[in-house]
């Protein structure tokens, strides 16, 4: 029999990938939802990665991660057992194109967060979306990145995470509150924004194979991402605050793949010929790239129970089947 948690949750960037995910998960698990999103000018589009049936069983309030004035408000209104601060800027080369947003959206933001749960509901748990981009170039001798790793950030977004992180280290050691990290490595599904690496390609192969373009036009194509799936690190964000202590863990597959490796399985799954198709710009690339991600999650497997159940494979052909099914039919 399946126990119901009874409990409210406020989810920041709940239309986001991560956070369309957690709100299943939780709404699954009894939970009442709520979730905050930035008001955006288009209002049909604003939801779109949550189904109506999901969409009609949550609580939706506007709220930016800039604006103090209105994370009190829906805190105060809200009055969360759990609050899951998915909410950024999280596009690590817009963060080159928009840094001072960046760091005001996902560093500051952080800040505005835990001043208003500080201020109006301080015994709340509170999961922070820190991210592998943290580490930066920096790996362990043994070829992975941990929760030990030294953090030297390479991009706007990665400074801004590094900051975040920190603040609720610092707020969660001043203030006893109960804060945790999770060091999230790549994750993705078929709600991943398409100017995301893997969806770009599993879109874009696709609509080679459907006759609607004949080009792919990529980035570096050298960089290594140990890409898990995002409804396998929903679940660990849920585990981390069901824990008695707040505490840091990293999440990862161990897997790491390069972007030439994603692109070859993508085009090999659709038996397409990648040299036929596939061209790079330097306008996809950073000014400082971030080369090598494999993550060592021995501390979430071993303290949460936590693992993945998506592989490389499994995920790469979910993505590919959605797009399939979407330009064949028109009806996701
Ligand atoms: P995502 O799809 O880009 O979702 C981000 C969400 O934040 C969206 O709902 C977005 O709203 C909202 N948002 C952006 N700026 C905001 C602001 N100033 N105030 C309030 N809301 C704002 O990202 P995701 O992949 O779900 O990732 C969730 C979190 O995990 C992010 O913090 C990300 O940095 C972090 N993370 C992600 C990964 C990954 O591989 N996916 C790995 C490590 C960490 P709009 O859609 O309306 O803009
Ligand atoms: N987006 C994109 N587009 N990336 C490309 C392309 C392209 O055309 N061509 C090559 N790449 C390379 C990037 O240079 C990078 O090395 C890799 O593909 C992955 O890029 P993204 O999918 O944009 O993800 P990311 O690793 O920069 O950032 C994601 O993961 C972080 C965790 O490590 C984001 O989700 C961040 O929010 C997250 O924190």
């Amino acid at each position: 029999m399946i126990q119901l948690e009874n409990k409210t949750a406020l989810i920041t960037g709940i239309n986001g990938q991560d956070g369309s995910y957690l709100a299943e998960l939780l709404l699954d698990k009894g939970y009442t939802v709520h979730g905050t999103v930035k008001r955006n000018s288009v209002a049909e589009t604003q939801t779109s990665r949550l189904s109506d049936d999901v969409y009609k069983q949550l609580d939706l309030h506007y709220a930016d991660l800039t604006d103090l004035a209105s994370l009190i408000h829906v805190i105060r209104t809200t009055r969360p057992d759990e609050i899951y601060n998915l909410a950024a800027q999280s596009h690590v080369r817009v963060s080159f194109d928009q840094p001072l947003y960046t760091a005001q959206a996902t560093g500051v933001g952080v800040l505005n967060v835990l001043e208003a749960i500080r201020q109006v509901s301080p015994q709340s748990k509170i999961y922070q979306a820190s991210s592998s981009e943290m580490f930066g170039n920096n790996i362990d001798t043994d070829g992975y990145q941990r929760e030990s790793t030294p953090m030297s950030p390479v991009s706007p977004y990665g400074c801004a995470k590094v900051y975040g992180y920190n603040i609720c280290r610092n707020y969660r050691n001043s203030y006893d509150m109960f804060i945790s990290n999770g060091i999230l490595f790549n994750h993705e599904s078929p709600r991943r924004g398409t100017n995301f690496v893997t969806n770009k390609v599993a879109k874009e192969a696709v609509r080679i194979k459907k006759g609607l373009t004949d080009k792919l036009v990529m980035g570096n194509m050298d960089a290594t991402r140990d890409w898990g799936h995002a409804k396998d690190y929903v679940n660990a964000m849920w585990l981390m605050l069901q824990q008695n202590t707040p505490d840091d863990y990293v999440c990862a597959t161990g897997v790491s793949h390069s972007v030439q490796q994603l692109v070859d399985y993508v085009f090999d799954r659709l038996d397409l010929d990648p040299e036929q198709h596939v061209t790079t710009d330097k306008r996809y690339e950073r000014a400082e790239e971030l080369k090598h991600l494999r993550g060592d999650s021995s501390k979430a497997r071993d303290q949460l129970g936590w693992t993945h159940t998506y592989t490389f494979d499994t995920m790469m052909d979910e993505m590919v089947d959605y797009w399939m099914e979407h330009f064949t039919t028109g009806n996701i």
